[in-house]
């Protein structure tokens, strides 16, 4: 089955975030199971470009509206990564290093996704499916079935994955004719609250729509789905809960190139500890106590802005006897925040703004738990990332981490969960989470068991394979 991800991000060209390490995965994984899956995403200013041979396989010009732009779809020449990449380069739109934070956002997304079915149109082999990811790509399946110029792609299933429903993509209706023709009579599939919602019109017209983990599929429904919650009510037939793998090869403590000791569940005691060390001599911090991490985006949706106040009670609580550790960028006010902190409290509090992949991994391996206090979690990859190598996750009780992370009081328990995102409900789950530490035969047991839980992509590859399978016959 030959299926095309479309998606802004993709590991390691571009991350920002987790929809790039299940971009880069997936489709790998899908080739696994005898697919033919290919990632399509914008090309960027970014050293893996630079670094890897690509071939010219298509080009033209653009025109939205009044502007004019020239562009060519790039393919990777060895396919390196488990599946063929296809980059689609637009200048003046898509030759820029960041991601995400321009002004023509807008225009950038109607651009790739309007050349991406440009030059999917033209392939020798339709695909069977296209698989969308977030709002970057949530006009495609209307266009297919509703653009004059996409008629060759009518009836080709499309599936999109809600990875992020708090960013819909909304733009004005003055941007209608930035997009390619269609009857207008059937622009109410493009509208949401009188603005053009790509998210909305991706899970009107799209074959299915899923969500990257079950819980969340009932919270879009209920309270967090930014609005788009009645809409999701009625679209539910075509809903489905898949959780996401991880790439056990990208992510494995034995075979891991950023660690400064690889280990696994048989030898983690020592070896891990060589990571903390590590990090506990760049952040002078005191390696003989516990060390709580946090890795992520400054955002709301993370809690992040709670942490400067869980840090401070938790050290003030336990006497200076914890120590924490937070690699993140985003919000200015909370790294703020997060550097005054760090001044008053330097030797139990490190603190390292940016992004940083390698010490990340390392931070993954050197921590005794993981912090995350999401106040909204799609999934979460970072809680399964830690407990492959061994790190106990602290979670609010939401989303993937619901799913994810039973507490250590229920049957098959792997981590610490809390319910309220607030600082005091994450303070408890501190308080808990040290005490358990005291326990050393069962702090241990329980690292060594999460250590060798399956997170893979195999079940969740599976699961998609069969929705398209499905989709397939229905055509
Ligand atoms: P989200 O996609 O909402 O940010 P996920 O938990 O799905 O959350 O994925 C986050 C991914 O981004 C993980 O791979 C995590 O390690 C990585 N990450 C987040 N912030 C940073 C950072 N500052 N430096 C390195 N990696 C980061
Ligand atoms: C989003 C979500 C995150 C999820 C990731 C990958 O960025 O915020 O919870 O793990 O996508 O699906």
């Amino acid at each position: 089955m030959k299926i095309y991800h479309l998606s802004a991000e993709c590991y390691p060209i571009a991350k920002v975030g987790g929809l790039a390490d299940v971009v880069g995965a997936l489709p790998k994984y899908q080739n696994r199971l005898g697919c033919e899956a290919y990632v399509v995403m914008p090309w960027y200013d970014r050293p893996f470009i630079k670094d890897h041979k690509f071939e010219n396989v298509f080009d033209g010009t653009v025109v939205l509206k009044n502007l004019q732009f020239k562009f060519k779809v790039l393919k990777e020449k060895k396919n390196s990564l488990g599946f063929a990449l296809y980059l689609i380069k637009i200048d003046g739109l898509t030759d820029r290093p960041n991601v995400y934070g321009y002004e023509d956002a807008a225009l950038q997304y109607i651009g790739f996704q309007t050349i991406a079915l440009y030059w999917i149109r033209e392939s020798k082999e339709l695909p069977d499916l296209v698989h969308c990811h977030d709002h970057h790509t949530g006009l495609v399946p209307f266009l297919m079935n509703y653009s004059s110029e996409f008629e060759k792609l009518r009836g080709i299933p499309t599936v999109t994955t809600i990875h992020n429903g708090q960013y819909q993509g909304q733009m004005g209706w003055e941007m209608v004719n930035y997009l390619p023709n269609f009857n207008l009579t059937d622009g109410g599939l493009l509208d949401w609250d009188d603005c053009i919602n790509p998210m909305a019109a991706a899970v009107k017209c799209a074959n299915a729509f899923t969500t990257v983990s079950e819980g969340y599929l009932k919270e879009l429904m209920d309270d967090k789905g930014a609005g788009l919650e009645d809409l999701y009510r009625q679209e539910s037939q075509k809903a489905h809960g898949i959780v996401n793998g991880i790439d056990t090869e990208v992510w494995n403590p034995e075979t891991d190139k950023y660690l400064i000791e690889n280990y696994t569940s048989a030898n983690f005691v020592t070896k891990k500890r060589a990571n903390k060390k590590e990090l506990c001599e760049r952040y002078k911090l005191n390696e003989g106590l516990p060390l709580i991490s946090f890795i992520g985006r400054f955002a709301a949706e993370k809690g992040a802005d709670l942490l400067p106040g869980i840090i401070e009670r938790a050290i003030m609580e336990r006497s200076g006897d914890v120590n924490f550790l937070v690699l993140g960028s985003g919000d200015p006010a909370v790294e703020q925040k997060l550097w005054d902190i760090h001044h008053r409290f330097i030797g139990n509090f490190g603190l390292e703004t940016g992004y940083n992949e390698p010490l990340s991994h390392i931070i993954y391996a050197g921590s005794d738990y993981l912090l995350m206090p999401s106040r909204v979690e799609p999934c979460g990859l970072n809680q399964m990332y830690s407990m492959r190598y061994g790190t106990v996750p602290i979670v609010r009780k939401t989303g993937g981490l619901n799913d994810t992370v039973p507490d250590i009081d229920e049957k098959d328990g792997r981590g610490i969960q809390f319910n309220d995102a607030d600082e005091n409900g994450a303070v408890w789950a501190i308080h808990k989470a040290l005490d358990f530490e005291n326990d050393t035969k069962n702090s241990r047991k329980l690292r060594r068991s999460i250590m060798k839980i399956d997170f893979s992509w195999e079940k969740s590859a599976q699961k998609y394979l069969a929705l398209y399978e499905n989709l397939k016959q229905q055509r």
